[in-house]
């Protein structure tokens, strides 16, 4: 199925500030580099996928507003909008909600408690699952509950190189969902256990490659060209696999997923 999805160029991608284990002010990010592997992704969903990529212009100033996924969390109309924890990222909110606006979207929220969209807050089938501690607190959850209308399981976060739910959970398919156990708790292992018939469990190698930061369609699966042996167990599923070097990104503790926010969530039945 086509997505619709929503991206921002890398003009001002850079490590500007330190918010997460992955950033580095010493490792600073070659700017070609990273504009050649956004290009890629972007021609791979446009032309290969025929997926629609729309676009936010990037904001001078806001380095990480490349990562859309953080950038609000969509559910048919509605619009979840992020209340970023660190400073360094609250001014993309007002960029975000214009956008959001001018497109007509007229029901949006911004909870008041810490939630980064998409980055922490992934739908599967009628489910959203949520992760806190990192970076968005568990107390949104009861926000997003009441405003989207919808069940939402909260995953605990258990290791900080795994800040963001969508670096160490992928939604697969309708039955399928790949995570890397050791980034949660157990309580949280099970919860997802009992209602996902089929939990694909990443070894460290590929969740260190941000092998589970990838972007599915249910057939088609795109994922970090370095998480080699996710890729052969999707392949052997029958997936169509579409391998892509995003390590530039991972820099800043990013990968495709970050960069990639879903405009037609929905969940299943509504
Ligand atoms: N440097 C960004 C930050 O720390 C990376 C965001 C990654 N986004 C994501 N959805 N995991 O906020």
């Amino acid at each position: 199925m086509a997505k619709s999805v929503l991206m921002c160029r890398p003009e001002y991608f850079a490590i500007h500030y330190e918010i997460n284990p992955w950033m580095d002010l010493e490792c600073p990010v070659c700017p070609e580099t990273a504009t050649r592997q956004w290009e890629a992704l972007y021609q791979l969903y446009t032309e290969t996928l025929g997926w629609d990529v729309n676009l936010i212009p990037p904001v001078e100033g806001f380095p990480d507003m490349v990562f859309t996924a953080n950038g609000a969390l969509v559910v048919g109309d509605k619009v979840a909008l992020p209340t970023f924890r660190h400073p360094e990222r609250q001014g993309e909110t007002w960029w975000f909600e214009s956008w959001f606006r001018e497109q007509g979207f007229t029901a949006l929220y911004q909870p008041r408690h810490d939630f980064e969209g998409e980055g922490d807050a992934l739908i599967w089938n009628d489910t959203l699952f949520a992760g806190y501690p990192w970076r968005s607190d568990q107390a949104a959850h009861a926000e997003l509950a009441s405003f989207l209308d919808v069940e939402v399981v909260s995953l605990q976060l258990t290791d900080a190189r795994f800040y963001h739910l969508d670096t160490a959970f992928t939604v697969v398919d309708r039955q399928s969902v790949a995570l890397y156990p050791p980034a949660f708790t157990q309580e949280s292992l099970e919860a997802v256990r009992h209602r996902v018939p089929n939990v694909i469990e990443a070894n460290e190698a590929d969740a260190l490659a941000y092998g589970l930061n990838a972007v599915s369609d249910g057939e088609r699966i795109v994922l970090s060209d370095r998480a080699t042996g996710i890729a052969e167990r999707y392949r052997q599923r029958g997936m169509e696999v579409h391998r892509v070097a995003i390590d530039e990104f991972q820099k800043s503790g990013g990968g495709m997923k970050c960069m990639t926010l879903d405009l037609r969530g929905r969940l299943q039945g509504r």
